[in-house]
């Protein structure tokens, strides 16, 4: 597989503002311009979404980007990316500031002193079993992070001040080449997952997840091809996707118990396409 991050050459275009970095490359992978490696990074990101089709809110000085990754996958094979991608995050911000105290919360969320400083979220153009392309869409708060939501926060707020977008975004990029090839290696799939879950926040502790508005509740006991096992007494749930909450965030896990969350991991998108 060729590098999405080619030092020589990047790929990258560049917006001031738009309305997702993530919607761009649909329409980019709709009017047959799709690339591995095409990365679409916007200044201002005026209408980024999330996972379940949430709000990511970010003001300019965040980086908001999204990276198109061409691959022969089969849909079963795409649960390491987003630990991948993690990973990836942590390498980057760690090259900036050693010392940093990067978490990782199950399923794609980075962590920054207990509170979430980054988000990932993969959509895939699948066609039959083929996966096409995946949009590798990353949102990280630099300068600023929304007010009214609990536990998040930015690099500046935690005193990480000498970042800034146009340096890290590369960063990652390289950093994320590095794991897609130990990927591609299946003997060293599992690597990444033990990578990861050197970071993985509050292991072994209680928490809840809440999935497809069914509560379940347990201890974190480890990560197995990218599902979350939860033991409860002498239940071993194996749960592939959720939000998870923990002890203190009681008073959101009653107020999300009345969502439908959903129960997709990818949101898949099938249209029409000439890629
Ligand atoms: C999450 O935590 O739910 C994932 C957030 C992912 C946000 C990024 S910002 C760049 C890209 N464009 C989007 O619209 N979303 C992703």
């Amino acid at each position: 597989m060729s590098l999405l991050f080619d030092p020589i050459n990047p790929n990258i275009i560049i917006f001031d503002r738009l309305d997702s970095t993530s919607n761009e490359a649909n329409r980019i992978i709709d009017s047959g311009y799709g690339e591995h490696g095409l990365t679409i990074w916007a200044k201002r990101q005026e209408a980024g979404h999330g996972r379940y089709g949430r709000k990511w809110l970010a003001e300019e000085g965040n980086l908001t980007f999204s990276v198109l990754i061409k691959n022969d996958q089969t849909v079963k094979n795409l649960a390491i990316y987003p630990f991948l991608t993690a990973l990836a995050i942590r390498d980057a911000i760690m090259e900036f500031n050693d010392l940093a105290a990067i978490k990782f919360k199950w399923p794609n969320d980075i962590l920054l002193n207990g509170k979430k400083i980054a988000g990932i979220l993969y959509e895939s153009r699948i066609s039959g079993s083929k996966v096409n392309f995946l949009i590798c869409g990353i949102g990280l708060n630099i300068s600023s992070f929304p007010s009214g939501i609990a536990q998040v926060t930015s690099l500046a707020a935690e005193n990480i001040q000498n970042i800034e977008a146009g340096q890290i975004i590369f960063k990652i990029l390289q950093h994320m080449d590095k794991y897609l090839k130990l990927s591609a290696e299946p003997s060293q799939e599992q690597q990444i997952y033990e990578e990861w879950l050197k970071y993985a926040y509050r292991l072994g502790e209680e928490l809840t997840v809440i999935s497809a508005s069914k509560q379940i509740k347990g201890q974190f006991e480890t990560i197995e091809n990218g599902n979350l096992i939860l033991r409860s007494e002498e239940k071993r749930h194996i749960i592939a996707t959720g939000d998870v909450f923990f002890a203190e965030d009681s008073r959101i896990i009653t107020t999300m118990s009345n969502v439908e969350l959903g129960n997709v991991t990818f949101l898949n998108i099938n249209k029409n396409k000439k890629n």
